[in-house]
């Protein structure tokens, strides 16, 4: 009844649709359209979340109008228990950290496998996995997969170890809402057996933005879920209508057309992909990189080029884009990512590859750039929420080092914490941070951005 009105309008109708979405909006909760907090009755909000499950496959389906943020931090609370320990990859979102606090929960990192070629981190294997679990006790695990580079590691073997184990597995998918409907695409966490998997179906899919899903492998877990649903405030109660028939859109379209679009789009990229390989001083990544461990499958609409041949930084590059009005993904020290959908046409393609010729052009003079090895994780003193409580104060760099952060910093993008509050900075986590700063990246978390100072504890 929500949807039904609007099944065949399409993201190309987009601004049509925004006009139907004020239309759509309520200011009080409409009884008659059922609740997002319940999981019982037949009316249409039901019957939307029984229908998303079954387009995936799963037992449950909780769609998100607060983005997959909100999603993480249900899923975990829902998966562990208060206080517990979690295995998760510490590349993770800054909604996993949240989690944490949230939780009471003591993270075990899983150290990002950074492949210093590519300049990228890869996906997780089973042998770390497997080497975690002999050392330290866990109640959960927690992944991202695939990695914000298309990048899918050892996941289906890390699922089935998991499951060995009695230990339930969460996995943020925010960038794989189209997996399980093309066979071109990697496999979708939700076929592997996951247990909770998040996804930003506004990212990657038609939705509205903060339209996401949470899909259950398992209905057993559902009444918890809906317990934190109802009582965390983490929903709002005032939650958006459009926003959800904007996902309903977003996934029928997948439902219909997805393998046909991706894979056009797969195309498109991969031509793309060629293309910026005969630039000079660019390289391009693809999925001949799978014999690396933690490079299984890869996402191809995902397009990295390393400028670190050009004598510029990606961060120039990704300046000098946008300037053109021309707007990657991400940029770091050595590479730019670019996403391709279904809406990027031939001429968008055309204008990129236009203005990435001029620009590489002008720098391919310059010397290859140095790249900094990320520092490895630092130990842990207090747990993230004991920090995230606890009175700090300033003090300058030098004499930060030894102590205990007060604060989560992160070069963004993509935002993988570099130390995280409770863990004890060293001399190489301030000057790694020093030098991503000076060379463009954005600092996210520090109280003071220009990293002459720090928080402790
Ligand atoms: C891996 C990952 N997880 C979660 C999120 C948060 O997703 P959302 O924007 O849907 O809240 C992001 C956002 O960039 C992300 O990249």
């Amino acid at each position: 009844m929500l949807i039904a009105a609007r099944r065949n309008r399409t993201l190309i109708e987009g601004t049509r649709l925004l006009a139907g979405a004020f239309q759509l909006d309520q200011s009080t909760s409409v009884g008659e359209l059922g609740s997002l907090f319940s999981y019982q009755g037949d009316r249409p909000l039901q019957r939307l979340k029984r229908r998303l499950a079954a387009a995936y496959g799963v037992a449950w389906c909780f769609p998100s109008t607060h983005g997959t943020s909100g999603l993480n931090i249900l899923a975990l609370l829902t998966a562990c228990p208060p206080g517990g320990r979690v295995l998760v990859n510490r590349d993770a979102h800054s909604s996993v950290t949240a989690a944490m606090v949230h939780g009471g929960f003591q993270p075990v990192y899983l150290p990002a496998t950074y492949d210093r070629e590519l300049g990228v981190s890869l996906g997780p294997t089973r042998d770390a996995v497997h080497d975690l679990l002999a050392r330290e006790q866990v109640d959960c695990v927690f992944l991202t997969s695939p990695n914000y580079y298309g990048i899918v590691g050892e996941l289906a073997a890390i699922v089935a170890l998991a499951h060995d184990r009695g230990l339930p597995v969460v996995v943020d998918a925010a960038h794989a809402p189209h997996f399980h409907f093309s066979d071109a695409l990697p496999t979708a966490a939700e076929d592997v057996g996951a247990d909770f998997v998040a996804q930003s179906t506004h990212k990657v899919a038609t939705a509205l933005s903060q339209g996401s899903l949470l899909l259950l492998r398992n209905r057993k877990a559902v009444p918890r879920l809906y317990e934190h649903i109802n009582e965390l405030g983490l929903v709002s109660t005032s939650f958006s209508y459009p926003i959800l028939a904007s996902i309903e859109l977003g996934v029928l379209q997948l439902v219909e057309q997805g393998d046909k679009v991706w894979r056009e789009t797969i195309a498109r990229a991969d031509a793309f992909r060629l293309a910026c390989r005969q630039l000079p001083g660019v390289s391009c990544f693809g999925r001949e990189q799978d014999a690396k461990a933690g490079f299984v499958e890869f996402d191809p609409t995902r397009v990295t080029i390393d400028v670190s041949g050009t004598g510029l930084t990606g961060f120039e590059v990704e300046r000098r884009l946008q300037g053109r009005h021309i707007y990657p993904e991400l940029a770091t020290v050595q590479n730019v990512l670019f996403l391709f959908t279904p809406g990027t046409t031939a001429r968008d393609i055309a204008a990129l590859r236009a203005e990435l010729k001029a620009i590489v052009r002008k720098g391919s003079d310059a010397e290859r750039i140095a790249l900094p090895t990320p520092p490895s994780i630092p130990h842990i003193a207090v747990l993230p929420r004991v920090a995230k409580f606890a009175p700090k104060s300033v003090v300058r760099a030098k004499a930060a080092v030894g102590r205990v952060a007060g604060e989560t910093i992160a070069t963004y993008p993509p935002g993988v914490p570099i130390v995280a509050a409770g863990e004890i900075i060293t001399s190489d986590i301030v000057e790694y941070l020093q030098y991503m700063q000076s060379h463009g990246a954005v600092i996210k978390g520090a109280a003071d951005p220009s990293l002459q100072t720090f928080k402790v504890l």
